[in-house]
């Protein structure tokens, strides 16, 4: 095992991913796979959370990894895995379980949120959630947590719970950093400017998938909620242009100030086309790579069984340590 820090993250297969899990997560991830020992899940389990069509969330699960290896993660210098594949994971989660508190569960924001959501279906998962994120993050000792800014609570709570672990007994975990990028943490919703663009958003025209074709990403650019006004410039009062920005920075690299020299006097039109055009190029290499992989299920049930098989060693040895900390007898 080499002794380079940890780095774990993941994404739920519950729906198309978005460019806001492209830009704000998945694409910064291959940035480390050199110089940090790199642990992607497809977390399953979360998903269920919420009601998921059986066959859906099978294919949903090879799609996300076929999604992350598309954007440039090697398969060889990162663990690429399925979270049900190990489970460490749940068994980790129980015993966390009994080290975090209801009233921190029932701050989670995103759990008031989604309660809100599925009001018919606000069930025990749903809340410890948090529970498993944290055992899925301590499990490997990440020390670095790459996502996008709405996970940073989650993250908050990790530290807490293995902060008040190690505390109990002694040092056993890792406490994990979050590490969000510098610009597209949370890309924006193009229908509502106010929201965070979602997998799960019913409207869709809110949200751009990674796997759109060209004409579609095109499209829901041009019918980008904007405002009134028509130069472009970033603002408080001006959240559909601001996010437009964010979105063409992060395919091009440009600044700010680059932008609104570039469309100085063109108007919203040829601005959103510019997106639009731009984000639909920068996906096509990632939507051709997906193609390849998925036509190929043999070599994806590889790499997860491989990354499912190093992962174990890990998540073997921390939740050992775990249980004999806490007094459970060995076997
Ligand atoms: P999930 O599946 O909702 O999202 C996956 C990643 O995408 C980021 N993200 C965004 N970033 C910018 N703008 C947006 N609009 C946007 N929407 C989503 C998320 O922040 C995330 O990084 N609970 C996690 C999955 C998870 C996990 C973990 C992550 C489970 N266990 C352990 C890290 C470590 C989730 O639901 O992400």
């Amino acid at each position: 095992m080499s002794d380079k820090k940890r780095i774990f993250s993941g994404v739920q297969p519950s729906g198309k991913l978005t460019i806001g899990n492209y830009i704000g997560s998945i694409r910064n991830w291959k940035e480390f796979q050199e110089t940090y020992e790199c642990i992607y899940c497809v977390v399953d389990m979360h998903a269920v959370t919420v009601r998921q069509d059986p066959a859906e969330l099978r294919r949903r699960t090879f799609e996300t990894l076929a999604l992350y290896i598309a954007s440039g993660l090697d398969p060889e210098k990162n663990t690429l895995f399925v979270q049900s594949h190990v489970p460490q994971h749940a068994q980790l989660a129980w015993v966390l379980n009994c080290y975090t508190m209801f009233g921190e569960l029932s701050r989670m924001t995103q759990f008031k949120d989604k309660s809100r959501k599925y009001e018919n279906n606000i069930n025990a998962g749903l809340f410890t959630y948090p529970v498993l994120m944290a055992a899925d993050i301590l499990l490997y000792n990440a020390a670095l947590v790459p996502v996008g800014v709405d996970q940073m609570q989650h993250i908050e709570l990790a530290r807490d719970i293995a902060n008040r672990f190690n505390g109990t007994y002694s040092e056993t975990f890792v406490v994990p950093e979050g590490f969000i990028p510098k610009a597209g943490a949370k890309i924006m919703s193009l229908a509502e400017p106010e929201k965070k663009m979602s997998k799960s958003d019913l409207n869709g025209n809110a949200s751009v998938f990674i796997l759109d074709d060209r004409d579609t990403v095109i499209r829901k650019f041009r019918r980008a909620v904007t405002d009134s006004d028509t130069a472009v410039y970033r603002s408080p009062e001006k959240p559909g242009v601001s996010n437009l920005m964010t979105i063409y920075s992060a395919f091009t690299g440009k600044t700010d100030e680059q932008i609104v020299a570039e469309f100085d006097g063109k108007g919203y039109g040829d601005f959103k086309n510019a997106v639009g055009e731009t984000v639909a190029d920068g996906l096509a290499p990632v939507r051709e790579k997906f193609d390849s992989l998925m036509a190929d299920k043999a070599y994806l049930e590889g790499v997860m069984k491989n990354g499912a098989e190093r992962a174990s060693f890990i998540a073997r040895k921390t939740l050992s340590k775990v249980y004999r900390k806490v007094g459970f007898v060995g076997q």
